[in-house]
């Protein structure tokens, strides 16, 4: 049976699908079979994979009865992967997709979960068949609200998480709200250089700078997401 990891935040630009890609890699490192699905129809994911011209997408899944692994690359970097579209909040069903999910829960240990920062129909749909929600949080008040209405969005069938991810700049007040507020895990991820650089392929940062205080803070943030999980 696999764990669905919803990644979320409804502000923009908290490092959603960097975390979505590291966590994917990290997972894998831990010798867990892993899907990444890219909900956002912005595609960011499928861009960065090098998808865009994929023959088949999370769109084509749901709406035509394709075979479920029609759509499925297996990345370098040893997990798989579903290419997203721009058409998926026209077609998003939500039991089609539970069902689908329930035909990849046989193989995969982890599914993830890339979502857009707007609220939109894939957004929900990827927080309906959620076990456990990530919430990237910068500490800026608009990263904080971004988690905050996600949580209260959509019920509280699945459990929730979150981390912070840091500039430099420390914020005690708004510090003190978001672990008050959310499962904060212990382990923070910084900006890093590495990151920007990793950008410029289809790899992550743990392929790139393997060695680097980056790959080692997203593996031990996928540590602590896969001991909430008992996967480890
Ligand atoms: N640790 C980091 N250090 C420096 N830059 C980072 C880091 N993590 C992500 N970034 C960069 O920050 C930008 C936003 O990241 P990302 O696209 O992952 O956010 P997002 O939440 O998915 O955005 P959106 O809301 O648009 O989907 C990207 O350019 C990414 O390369
Ligand atoms: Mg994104």
């Amino acid at each position: 049976m696999s764990t669905v990891l919803t990644i979320a935040n409804l502000a923009g630009g908290t490092t959603k699908t960097t975390t979505a890609h590291n966590l994917a890699v990290a997972f894998s490192e831990y010798g867990k079979k892993v899907l990444l699905i890219d909900l956002d129809a912005k595609g960011d994911l499928t861009f960065t994979l090098g998808a865009e011209a994929a023959r088949f997408t999370i769109a084509d899944l749901l709406t035509m009865n394709a075979s479920s692994d029609s759509a499925v690359i297996s990345s370098q970097e040893r997990f798989d992967f579903i290419p997203g579209s721009s058409h998926v909040n026209n077609v998003s069903d939500k039991e089609k997709f539970a069902s689908l999910l329930t035909k990849f829960s046989e193989k995969y240990d982890v599914i993830i979960l890339d979502t857009p920062s707007t609220p939109s129909a894939g957004l929900v749909m990827a927080l309906e068949v959620a076990d456990s929600v990530l919430y990237p949080i910068c500490l800026t008040t608009a990263a904080f609200r971004g988690a905050h209405r996600i949580h209260s969005l959509v019920g509280s069938h699945f459990t929730e998480m979150a981390f912070l991810k840091t500039d430099g700049f420390r914020n005690s007040r708004l510090e003190k709200e978001i672990a008050q507020t959310f499962d904060l895990l212990d382990c923070e991820i910084s900006s890093s250089e590495e990151i920007r650089e990793s950008t410029n392929t289809i790899l992550s940062v743990l392929s790139t700078s393997k060695n680097s205080v980056i790959a080692s803070s997203y593996r031990e943030l996928a540590y602590s997401v896969l001991e909430k999980f008992s996967l480890i």
